[in-house]
């Protein structure tokens, strides 16, 4: 528990060229998420727990929004991008309820796993959906769809590319192995 600013593993994030999705409005929700999780990470003790609710509501929408344009464009409600959001956003929930409770270095674990996970996510299943979005002509700030003719016949369970239903590309992109022990 010493130095607990400093935590001897920490892995931190920031915003780079390479974590755009070229999708305004995702990127804009991004940036916002990278800055709450500095702000986690740079947090004393006393701000700590605040911050990581702030970056837990954030992360409900942020994920929520993802989800809704998921519906709008022919994904089906357990598909596997919105199934690892539900598994991710259980986690930083589970990481509150820890830090509520004094337990201050989960938080700082799951901040440090957090930032290992993100641009795997983003680079994965959100690039993925911002190309799917774009194929079907839907504008997320609108709901406007371009082309409902290249709506799928079947709803899509998979990622659209991204994991499909290739169980070990799923693996290689689930959260759970680096974020639950943090949890544990
Ligand atoms: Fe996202
Ligand atoms: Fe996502």
């Amino acid at each position: 528990m010493s130095g607990p600013l400093t935590p001897p593993h920490a892995h931190t994030l920031t915003w780079s060229d390479a974590l755009s999705l070229q999708m305004p409005v995702m990127d804009r929700t991004h940036v916002e998420f990278v800055d709450l999780l500095a702000a986690v990470d740079r947090s004393d003790d006393t701000a700590l727990v605040a911050r990581w609710a702030a970056l837990v509501a954030h992360t409900v929408e942020h994920f929520g929004q993802e989800d809704a344009w998921m519906a709008a464009t022919g994904f089906a409600p357990e598909n596997c991008h919105a199934t690892q959001h539900e598994v991710v956003l259980q986690v930083l929930r589970e990481g509150l309820k820890a830090g509520e409770a004094g337990q201050l270095a989960v938080i700082r674990q799951m901040a440090s796993e957090l930032a290992l996970w993100f641009p795997n996510h983003a680079q994965t299943m959100d690039a993925s959906l911002a190309l799917h979005m774009k194929s079907m002509g839907y504008d997320p700030e609108t709901g406007r769809l371009a082309h409902p003719e290249q709506l799928p016949a079947q709803a899509i369970s998979g990622c659209g590319g991204a994991c499909s239903s290739d169980a070990s590309t799923e693996a290689d992109t689930a959260p759970q192995a680096d974020i639950s022990p943090a949890v544990a």
